[in-house]
C-alpha cells in the first residue's frame, strides 16, 4: 500500500542536478573493505542536498534522523518510506509528520523505489531488519530487507545517478576480545557472527562494488550501539526501563560482561549529517563516542538511575553466539569532517532516556506485552 501525505506532496518537482560520478573506490586488502583510493580531484563531496529519501524513517534511528533534520535544515524535503513492519512507528515522527512525505511501502518493490529515488538528490538508506535475536530465529526478513532491499536502492541510485549514504553497524567486524585493547577502524576485516551482521556486511559490500563497478556515489557509516528515544522495547536499555516501569525486574543475558560502545542516537545522526553534507563518495565513517560499558554495568545504571539497587535484576538464557566486546575508533570521523560526539557522559544521556519512556508510555505501552511474550517464550 502507498500513502503520501505532507507538505512535500504539494511542493513542485525541483530535482537539482547531481555530480554523481564517485571519486574515490574501495578497495579490498588483505584486511578486508578499506578506505577509498583518489581516482581523480574532481567534485567528490556529496554536496548540496536538497530532497532526501529516508528509508525506514519510521523506525528508531530514522525518526529520529527526521526529527533533526526538521529542526537543524528546515528547508530540505524529506520524503520517507517504510514498510511499517512490527518495528515501524508511525506515532514516532509525531509533530514532523505534516512536514514531510510519508510512503507506506517495502525497499524490495523495484517499481515504487524507482519512483521514489528518480525523485530526490540523495537516499539515505536506514531500512533494515535490525534485531540480532529475531535473525537467529527466522533469517528470511533479514536477507529479503538488508540485501534485496540494498540492492533495490542501488540499481535505482544507479539508473537515476542520485546519491547514497548506507547506514550500516560496527556488527559487521564481528567481536574483540573482552581484554583485547584493539578498536575496530575503516581497515578492520568484516567478520560478521549472527544472520542480521553478516545481511548488513553483505549489503555493505554491495555498495561498496556498486561504487567500484558503476561509480555510483556512496558513502558508508558503521555506527555502534544507539540508545535515545523510540527505540523498540525489544531492544536492550528500553526493554530494561520499560520492565521497571511496569514494575518487574530488568533481565541481564548471561553473566552481563558483553561490553558494546554505546552512542547517543543524536551522536550517531549529527555523524551521518556530517557525512552526507562534507564526506567523500566512496568512503566508510566509523561512528563511535568511546561509550564503552558491560551490560551488567548498564542494568545497574538504569536501576539506580531508577531509584532502586543496584542488584535488583533477573539473568536469563545468554543469546546464542553472543558477540564478547564491540568498540569503535572513531578518528577518522573526527579528523576528516570535524565531528564530535554530544552526549560524551554515558550516565546523563541514560538519564534522559530514562525520562524520556517515563514520559511517553503511550509510545512504548502498546508494543510492550507482545515483546516480552516472545521473550518469555525464548526462556529470555
Ligand atoms: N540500533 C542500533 O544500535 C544500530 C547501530 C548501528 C547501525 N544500525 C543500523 O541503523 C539502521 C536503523 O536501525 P534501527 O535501530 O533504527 O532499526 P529499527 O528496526 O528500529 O528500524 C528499521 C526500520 O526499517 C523499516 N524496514 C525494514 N525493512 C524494510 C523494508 N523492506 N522496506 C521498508 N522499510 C523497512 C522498519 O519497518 C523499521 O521502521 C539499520 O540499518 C541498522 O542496521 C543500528
Amino acid at each position: 500500500m502507498v500513502e503520501a501525505q505532507g507538505a512535500n506532496e504539494k511542493r513542485k518537482r525541483d530535482v537539482l542536478s547531481g555530480t554523481s560520478s564517485a571519486d574515490r573506490i574501495s578497495q579490498r586488502s588483505d584486511s578486508g573493505i578499506s578506505e577509498g583510493s583518489v581516482l581523480s580531484t574532481g567534485q567528490n563531496q556529496v554536496g548540496a542536498v536538497r530532497k532526501l529519501l529516508v528509508t525506514g524513517g519510521a523506525g528508531f534511528i530514522g525518526s529520529n534522523f527526521v526529527h533533526m533534520l526538521r529542526h537543524d535544515r528546515p528547508d530540505w524535503q524529506i520524503t520517507v518510506i517504510d514498510k511499517m513492519g512490527y518495528a515501524g512507528n508511525k506515532a514516532s515522527l509525531d509533530g514532523v509528520m505534516k512536514d514531510i512525505s510519508f510512503v507506506e511501502g517495502d525497499i524490495c518493490n523495484e517499481e515504487l523505489i524507482d519512483g521514489l529515488v528518480a525523485d530526490c538528490d540523495l537516499v539515505v538508506h536506514f531500512a533494515a531488519e535490525s534485531h540480532n535475536d529475531n535473525s537467529l530465529n527466522n533469517p528470511w526478513p533479514f536477507v529479503e530487507s538488508n540485501l534485496l532491499g540494498t540492492y533495490r536502492i542501488l540499481e535505482a541510485v544507479r539508473k537515476h545517478s542520485k546519491k547514497l549514504h548506507h547506514i550500516s553497524t560496527d556488527e559487521v567486524y564481528g567481536d574483540l576480545e573482552l581484554n583485547d585493547p584493539a578498536k575496530f577502524n575503516e581497515s578492520t576485516r568484516y567478520n560478521p557472527s549472527s544472520p542480521y551482521s553478516s545481511t548488513k556486511a553483505g549489503s555493505d559490500m554491495l555498495v561498496h562494488a556498486w561504487v567500484r563497478s558503476f561509480g555510483i556515489h556512496a558513502t558508508i557509516s558503521n555506527c555502534s550501539n544507539n540508545y535515545g528515544p523510540r527505540q523498540h522495547v525489544e531492544k536492550f536499555i528500553p526493554r530494561q526501563i520499560t520492565e521497571v516501569l511496569e514494575g518487574r525486574k530488568p533481565k541481564l543475558y548471561g553473566t552481563g560482561e558483553q561490553v558494546r560502545d554505546w552512542i547517543h542516537v543524536d551522536d550517531h545522526n549529527s555523524a551521518v549529517l556530517a557525512i552526507i553534507e562534507n564526506g567523500q563518495s566512496g568512503n566508510v565513517y566509523l561512528i563511535g563516542a568511546d561509550g564503552e560499558k558491560d551490560n551488567k554495568s548498564v542494568v545497574e545504571l538504569i536501576l539506580k538511575g531508577m531509584g532502586k539497587e543496584a542488584s535488583d535484576y533477573d539473568h536469563v538464557n545468554d543469546r546464542p553466539g553472543h558477540d564478547m566486546r564491540y568498540a569503535i575508533d572513531s578518528t577518522k570521523l573526527q579528523n576528516e569532517l570535524g565531528w564530535q560526539p554530544k552526549y560524551t557522559n554515558f550516565a546523563d544521556g541514560l538519564k534522559a532516556t530514562v525520562e524520556w519512556y517515563k514520559e511517553n508510555e503511550s509510545w512504548w505501552k502498546p508494543l510492550k506485552a507482545e515483546t516480552e511474550a516472545k521473550y518469555k517464550k525464548a526462556g529470555q
